[in-house]
Formats: structure tokens, C-alpha cells, sequence
């Protein structure tokens, strides 16, 4: 049967690269709804995430057409979480336990019952900043799955770690993530 993947995108420059992997996702046979943040729409529009997925944009747990779409989303639809790509603000909340926002309340919801892989995505010193890397560090002992950065030229202009895992690669490790 199709597996569901529920997937997060937040306000980097690198938004653009999750039309590629929903675009790969949905090629597959897998099912997507896609969960933006506010910021991640000054990126990337409304239209592309709901024309590639072929679902409506989940964008807030209050104006939805699912009264409960937090709890929902979670514990009955996915069978895997993605934030792709997650930026230092949304790191940092999740790590916090935030649930002020759609895919923060998801995520408490889900506690670790489904897979939830983050992919970071940000300049180099703000990967570095200790903030973020003891976030990822909760995350992961807390049960998400942490993909590794590409190192190289980022969108800032500089060269060096926090650049955003390719579509395809990505892809790889949804597979694995939900063969287990
Ligand atoms: C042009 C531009 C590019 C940005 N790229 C990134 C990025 O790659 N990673 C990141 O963590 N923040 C980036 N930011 C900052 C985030 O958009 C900002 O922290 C935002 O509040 C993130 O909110 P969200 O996590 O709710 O989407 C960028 C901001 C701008 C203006």
C-alpha cells in the first residue's frame, strides 16, 4: 500500500529543493501532504506545494478544514515525518517542545511513534551555533532521525557545512527509514 509522508518546509533559501523530492515522492506512488511554515510561502508558493502534491497545503491547526489536523496528521495519516528543509528556528522549537504552530503540535502529538527525519539547512554559523547542535543532539536522543548537511558553496556566498541534502538523496533515506 502507498505510505504517507507528511512533510515539513520551513523558510530557507533551499525551499525550493522540496518540490524536486515531492515531486520524486509522489512519482513513487507515495501519498504527500506538505506542511509549511509561514515563512517557508516567502519561498516557495501555495500553488507549486498543493499542485505537486496533489493535496491541500496544511498551513495552521485553527483555519483547517480537519478541526483536529494536528492529532490527525500525526497519529492517523503519516506513516513518515520529514522536515526538508529545517531551518535553526524550527530546530530550535522543536527541541523545545513548541506546539504554537501546525507541525510543532504534530510533532508533540506524534512522540516519536513514526519516523521523523530532519534535514538541516542553513549557513554554516548558524549550523555551528550551539543552540542548534544541542537541539539536534536532544532531538536525536529524543528519537528523530538527524540527516546529515552537505558541505560546499551556500546560497550566502561562503563554503562550508549546513548545505542542504540533495532531493534524491533524501529520498534514499525515506525509503530505508520506512522499510524498518
Ligand atoms: C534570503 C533568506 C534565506 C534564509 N535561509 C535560511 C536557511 O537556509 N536556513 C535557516 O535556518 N534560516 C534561513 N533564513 C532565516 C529564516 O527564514 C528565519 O529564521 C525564519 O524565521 C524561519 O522560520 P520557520 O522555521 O518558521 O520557517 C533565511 C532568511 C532569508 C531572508
Amino acid at each position: 500500500m502507498a505510505k504517507n509522508v507528511l512533510l515539513n518546509v520551513t523558510g530557507s533559501i533551499s525551499c525550493f529543493k522540496a518540490c524536486t523530492l515531492i515531486s520524486l515522492l509522489t512519482k513513487n506512488d507515495y501519498n504527500v501532504r506538505v506542511i509549511a511554515t509561514e515563512d517557508a510561502l516567502k519561498f516557495v508558493g501555495k500553488a507549486s506545494f498543493e499542485g505537486l502534491s496533489h493535496n491541500k497545503l496544511e498551513t495552521s491547526m485553527f483555519d483547517n478544514d480537519d478541526p483536529i489536523a494536528h492529532i490527525h496528521l500525526a497519529q492517523n495519516w503519516a506513516d513518515l515525518i520529514i522536515s526538508y528543509p529545517s531551518s535553526a528556528n524550527t530546530i530550535n522549537r522543536l527541541a523545545c517542545g513548541l506546539s504554537d504552530d501546525l507541525f510543532g503540535a504534530v510533532c508533540l502529538a506524534n512522540n516519536f511513534n513514526k519516523p521523523l527525519l530532519i534535514a538541516p539547512a542553513m549557513n554554516t554559523q548558524m549550523f555551528r551555533h550551539p543552540s542548534v547542535q544541542e537541539s539536534l543532539k536532544k532531538l536525536e536522543q529524543w528519537g528523530a532521525q538527524i540527516l546529515p548537511c552537505g558541505e560546499g558553496e551556500l546560497a550566502c556566498g561562503t563554503t562550508g557545512v549546513g548545505r542542504l541534502l540533495e532531493p534524491a538523496d533524501v529520498f534514499e533515506f525515506i525509503k530505508k527509514a520506512l522499510e524498518k
